[in-house]
């Protein structure tokens, strides 16, 4: 059985951002420790403002499947101790999809630094005073959930992978592009 197509497009979605964040991430808090105001960074941080804040929109439509739309069922071949440790990342995965997109923009509207390109800002998180050391506490925090996502991101590609590659079994394909075939979903 597969997840549906929206909740399977959402998840490639989400994916690719955050692949897409982590290093750019990276990128602004090196150029901004090394004080280099240029245009590359200044071009960095509304990419990452942009991708950042679309991880949150997406997440809500994503919360949204998850309460309105059933999860296919895990292959027989899972211990129900695999399936409870694979359950509890995926929620930890949701509360740090959530939570680390609402500190960069509490932390942005602290600051304040909304403006993506001229022209254009993000809205101010409601209720956020404008103060630059509650800003740079924010930053703190998001910047340290952030890793922790992208480590137990990585740890979860390894086991993705791992069930294609080395177990072969139905796992991945929950997740994949290929549509499961009804006698590949009896087999
Ligand atoms: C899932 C979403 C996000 C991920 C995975 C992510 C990831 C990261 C990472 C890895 C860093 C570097 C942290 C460090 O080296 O300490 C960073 C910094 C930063 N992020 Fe995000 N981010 C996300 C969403 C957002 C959003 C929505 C905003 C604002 C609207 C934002 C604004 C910032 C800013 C301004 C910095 C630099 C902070 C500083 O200068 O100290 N991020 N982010």
């Amino acid at each position: 059985m597969q997840y549906s197509r929206s909740w399977r497009l959402l998840h490639w979605l989400i994916a690719l951002c955050v692949i897409a964040l982590v290093p750019v991430g990276l990128l602004i808090e090196a150029r901004t420790e090394a004080n280099l105001w240029d245009r590359t960074t200044d071009i960095l941080y509304g990419l990452h403002k942009t991708l950042g804040f679309s991880v949150l929109v997406l997440m809500l439509l994503r919360i949204g499947c998850k309460l309105w739309l059933q999860a296919p069922a895990y292959p027989d071949t899972l211990s129900r101790r695999q399936i409870l440790a694979a359950k509890s990342l995926h929620h930890l995965f949701y509360v740090l999809l959530i939570l680390v997109p609402l500190l960069g923009w509490a932390g942005v509207t602290a600051f304040p630094a909304l403006m993506i390109i001229p022209g254009v800002e993000l809205p101010p998180m409601p209720g956020i005073p404008r103060d630059p050391v509650l800003a740079e506490r924010l930053f703190g925090v998001h910047g340290a959930f952030a890793l922790l996502l992208a480590l137990l991101a990585l740890g979860h590609i390894v086991a993705a992978l791992w069930h294609r590659f080395v177990l072969h079994d139905e796992v991945f394909q929950r997740m994949g592009f290929r549509h499961l075939s009804d006698k590949e979903h009896k087999s």
